[in-house]
């Protein structure tokens, strides 16, 4: 069996750290499956792509890569990620926008309260915005997003600098008035002195250019590969049949994460950027996979699809019992990953590898074995397992504490299952 552990490995490098991205995969744990299950020049797909781990290591191994995501955000990222984008550009465009956001700025410092200047530092209206930043921040902010939306330069570098600006926010030290950000339960959290946005934002591209200069290192060395990342439902793939030589995912866990509310903060300020309001933003986290939020009959897209998943059928019969609400939501988890399954062998082509990371867990002391689950689906849809690898999540990518409570030890554990088609 190959180790898939990982400790103690780097698993930043390239772009795989431009933007922290709760319950990321490990690169190294992509490539395994890369390298294992396809060949250069063929075509990977992730539909549930995340921050873009898979469609970032498919580039630097020469494969095509699709990504879909449901989040907005993580389509935003995952596209930057995977984008080679040369320094000059960003490097030009990023002085500009310092420049001027440094001189708005300085004027604001200076009492200077002229009707442009007032309008560049308005930030976007929402719910508790002072609660989450103090006035000095979030008129900083407001005037670096402006000048990041009206200076002159590529879409692909307006992009990357919405990342950075983005990645300001959604970080352990947070210009936000805000900790645990990452993960869905903001805390708030007064700053001893108030941050400083500009240089955040500097420091923070600086970093980002670094790291985008070692994926075009990499790249360089490596037969040029196209990659497709976009907003899209992995219960309702927009993909021909039999087009895809290899899937590697990791889905969401039973009713682990809330993503919306996790990136609400940056999604609040790039909420143009992206195409969506924040309300609508927010009221679309009932529809992801493993959301808690919304009632079955309100979120579901499908009807009933898993009664014949008899392991399904237990552990619902248990839950329910202590926690109707729960064993809705697990049941609404479990139809929503037999239609992504489904999708998944429909544009697997014959033969080939579909590669799905896993997380069991425990819901009100109830077992609920994830990972069989998805064995029988796949048994029951023509995706046969061959095999089944388990592996330690390191600690620092555990879901948060609180989570591991509920869940017990076995969030430790991961499972990473190999069907063919
Ligand atoms: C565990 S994360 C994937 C992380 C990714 N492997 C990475 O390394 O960044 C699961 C992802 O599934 C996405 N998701 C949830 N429901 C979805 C749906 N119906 N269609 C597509 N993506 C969905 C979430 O937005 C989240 O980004």
């Amino acid at each position: 069996m190959p180790d898939l552990n990982f400790d103690g490995h780097n698993t930043l490098y390239a772009t795989h750290g431009l933007h922290s991205y709760a319950a990321k995969c490990p690169p190294q744990l992509v490539r395994y499956g890369i390298e294992n299950f396809s060949s250069p020049g063929e075509t990977v797909l992730d539909p549930m792509v995340g921050s873009g781990t898979t469609v970032v290591e498919s580039r630097l191994h020469g494969r095509n890569a699709i990504g879909y995501d449901i989040d907005a955000l993580a389509c935003l990222i995952a596209k930057v990620k995977a984008r080679k984008i040369d320094d000059k550009p960003i490097g030009n465009a990023a002085d500009l926008v310092l420049k001027y956001a440094k001189k708005d700025i300085n004027a604001l410092k200076k009492g200077n309260l002229s009707q442009e200047i007032s309008a560049r530092a308005t930030p976007p209206n929402f719910h508790n915005i002072d609660y989450w930043f103090s006035p000095d921040v979030k008129h900083a902010l407001a005037i670096l997003l402006y000048h990041i939306d009206q200076t002159q330069m590529s879409q692909d570098v307006r992009e990357f600098l919405w990342v950075a600006f983005s990645a300001i926010i959604l970080t352990k030290v947070s210009v936000a008035s805000a900790r645990d950000i990452i993960h869905s339960r903001h805390h708030h959290f007064e700053h001893k002195e108030v941050p400083d946005v500009i240089k955040k934002f500097e420091t923070r591209v600086r970093k980002m250019r670094r790291q985008m200069e070692e994926y075009r290192l990499l790249c360089k060395q490596i037969p040029n590969a196209s990659i497709v990342v976009e907003k899209g439902d992995a219960r309702q793939l927009p993909l021909e049949n039999e087009t895809i030589d290899l899937v590697f995912t990791s889905p969401p866990y039973a009713t682990a994460l809330d993503y919306p509310r996790a990136h609400f903060l940056a999604v609040a300020w790039l909420h143009q950027a992206l195409g969506i309001t924040l309300e609508e933003y927010k009221l679309k986290g009932a529809i992801y996979i493993g959301s808690e939020r919304g009632s079955h009959q309100e979120t579901t897209i499908s009807d009933d699809h898993i009664s014949d998943i008899s392991l399904v059928g237990s552990i619902i019969e248990k839950l329910v019992e202590i926690d109707p609400k729960k064993a809705k939501h697990i049941h609404r988890y479990f139809e929503d990953m037999y239609l992504t399954l489904k999708e998944i062998y429909r544009v697997l082509k014959p033969k080939r590898t579909a590669v799905i990371v896993i997380c069991p867990s425990h819901i009100r002391k109830i077992e609920v074995p994830t990972h069989r689950v998805f064995t029988e689906m796949g048994n029951n849809i023509g995706l046969r397992l061959t095999n089944e690898i388990t592996r330690t999540i390191n600690k620092k990518r555990r879901v948060l504490p609180y989570l591991q409570k509920a869940f017990g030890d076995r969030m430790n554990t991961e499972y990473v299952l190999i069907y063919q088609k």
